[in-house]
């Protein structure tokens, strides 16, 4: 593989419906088979020095299914990240929530929080879960906190420049993602990290979510190793 890796990588995991269907599985049974291609992911992330991984896992638009999916998918974050914590805190990643957390249950903000308390101080990988996340609701509620300050005092409108803008985001203190990742064949980017994504490389491919593995991510890893990137410069 080329040596240049990014240092950030940001995944939109889709295609567990369609995997599940095509077994004529419930398609929770897709979102289950889902949960080691993340473990896998996180595992390849550290192993590779990637410094930041960021993997939406539940859009703002994904309450609209129907309420015994959200209820699985609810119950299998819960489940995984009480399994998986102290993995993740023995290999030195650091765990955030990335969204609208007050939209989750009392009982999985709790293990939410929890899960970012003991991970805390980890500096090896730094893990985002986009769960209750859209990139337009993540430029909004920057725009309301940095309004709130002005309101307040501590702040004037002159003084926001894109810099605190991008600080007051969810990944305000993670850098840009340099390599954006699709799986389940659509080409677009469904209202993920709208601002960050601005000059980030992106890769699609039509694996399906449950069928992406260590050799499809180091074919992302190594196409990405032959961009040129030019930030719009010449
Ligand atoms: C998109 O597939 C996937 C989701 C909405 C859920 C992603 C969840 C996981 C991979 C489970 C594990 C996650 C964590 C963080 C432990 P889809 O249902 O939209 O598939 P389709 O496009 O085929 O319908």
């Amino acid at each position: 593989m080329g040596a240049i890796l990014p240092r950030h990588v940001a995944i939109i995991m889709d295609g567990n419906g369609r995997w599940a269907e095509r077994r004529g599985l419930a398609r929770h049974a897709g979102h289950r088979e889902g949960v080691p291609v993340v473990r896998m992911c996180v595992e390849e992330c550290v192993r590779h020095g990637i410094g930041a991984l960021t993997l939406f896992a539940f859009s703002s638009e994904n309450w609209g299914r129907p309420e015994a999916e959200v209820a699985n998918l609810m119950t299998l974050f819960f489940d995984a990240l009480e399994r998986e914590v102290d993995d993740l805190d023995r290999n030195g990643v650091r765990l955030r929530v990335i969204g609208d957390r007050h939209a989750l249950s009392v009982r999985l903000q709790g293990r939410v929080a929890d899960a970012e308390r003991r991970t805390a101080g980890n500096t090896r990988l730094a893990l985002q879960i986009a769960v209750s996340y859209g990139g337009r609701w993540d430029i909004v509620q920057a725009a309301r906190r940095l309004a709130a300050e002005v309101g307040a005092g501590s702040l004037r409108a002159a003084d926001i420049d894109e810099t605190r803008f991008g600080g007051a985001l969810a990944l305000g203190d993670v850098p840009d993602p340099d390599l954006f990742i699709r799986t389940g064949g659509e080409r677009r980017i469904s209202n993920f990290l709208l601002w960050n994504l601005a000059y980030t490389e992106l890769w699609f491919t039509d694996a399906l979510w449950p069928d992406f593995d260590a050799a499809a991510l180091g074919a992302a890893l190594e196409d990405y190793a032959g961009r040129k990137r030019r930030f719009g410069r010449a």
